[in-house]
C-alpha cells in the first residue's frame, strides 16, 4: 500500500514517547570506540530539539576512530584515552570520572564503548550512566549479539538502552525497540535495522535518566 512502512523498517518502541523536558538542558558526556553513529545521534537530536540537552564532549579509547571523525565535523570537543595507557579498568575510569566532572556532565553514555566499566564509573554516575546494546536484553549480553541473534534463529530481535551497573548489559531497562529478523538476514542486513532504532531510542533514554537526576529528593 503506498506511504505504508516496508515491512523490514518496521519497529515497536517501548516506552514510546521521551519524557517531558528537564528543567534545563542536560549536558551530555559519551563514550565511544568506534563508529560514533549513536554519537552522532544524540547531538543531531540535541541541536534539533528531539533531546532538551547539549553533547559537551566525547571521549574515544581508539585513536583515529571515525567518531572522533564525526566530533571534529559536528565541532563537539573529543578527548582520546587510550586503555592501553593505563594501569587498570579503574585508573581508566578515574581519568573519565574526572574529564567528565570538569565538564560538569549530568548524564553519561556509552554509545558503542567497547570497555568493561568498574564499579569506579558505575558508583560516580549512578543512574546517570546510559548504555546502548543491539539486543532485546536480557536476551543476548555481551559481545556479538547480533550473529548470536542470528544464529539462535529468533524471529524478533532489537536494541535496548539501560543505566549500567558493574555486571555486563544487567542494569535498569529504560527503553527497547523490537526489530523482525528474516531467513535471509546477515549481520550486513540486520545491524541497519537494529542501528536505526538505536538512534531514536538513544535519546529517548538519555531524557529518562535526566529526568530521574532532577526528580531526586
Ligand atoms: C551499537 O550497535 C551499540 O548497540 C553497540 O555498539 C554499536 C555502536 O555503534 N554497543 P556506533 O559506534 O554508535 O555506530
Amino acid at each position: 500500500m503506498e506511504g505504508s512502512p516496508s515491512p523490514r523498517s518496521v519497529a515497536l518502541v517501548v516506552p514510546h514517547g521521551p519524557p517531558s523536558p528537564s528543567p534545563r538542558p542536560l549536558r551530555l558526556g559519551v563514550l565511544a570506540s568506534g563508529q560514533g553513529s549513536n554519537f552522532e545521534a544524540l547531538v543531531q537530536a540535541s541541536r534539533h530539539g528531539a533531546l532538551h540537552a547539549e553533547v559537551v564532549g566525547l571521549v574515544v579509547n581508539t585513536p583515529h576512530c571515525k567518531a572522533l571523525a564525526r566530533a571534529e565535523r559536528l565541532n563537539v570537543g573529543a578527548t582520546v584515552m587510550d586503555h592501553r595507557r593505563y594501569t587498570s579498568r579503574e585508573a581508566l575510569d578515574h581519568a573519565l570520572v574526572d574529564h567528565f566532572r570538569a565538564l560538569q556532565v549530568d548524564v553519561l553514555i556509552m554509545a558503542g564503548w567497547m570497555r568493561i566499566v568498574s564499579p569506579v564509573l558505575c558508583q560516580a554516575y549512578d543512574q546517570r550512566l546510559v548504555n546502548i546494546h543491539p539486543s532485546l536484553l536480557p536476551a543476548f549480553r555481551g559481545l556479538n549479539a547480533m550473529e548470536r541473534a542470528l544464529a539462535a534463529g529468533v524471529c524478533i530481535t532489537g536494541c535496548t538502552a539501560h543505566l549500567v551497573v558493574p555486571e555486563v548489559d544487567a542494569g535498569p531497562i529504560l527503553i527497547q525497540a523490537a526489530v523482525p529478523t528474516y531467513p535471509d538476514d546477515t549481520v550486513a542486513t540486520l545491524a541497519p535495522r537494529i542501528h536505526a532504532q538505536e538512534h531514536r531510542i538513544l535519546p529517548v533514554a538519555v531524557a529518562m535518566a535526566g529526568r530521574h537526576l532532577f526528580e531526586r529528593p
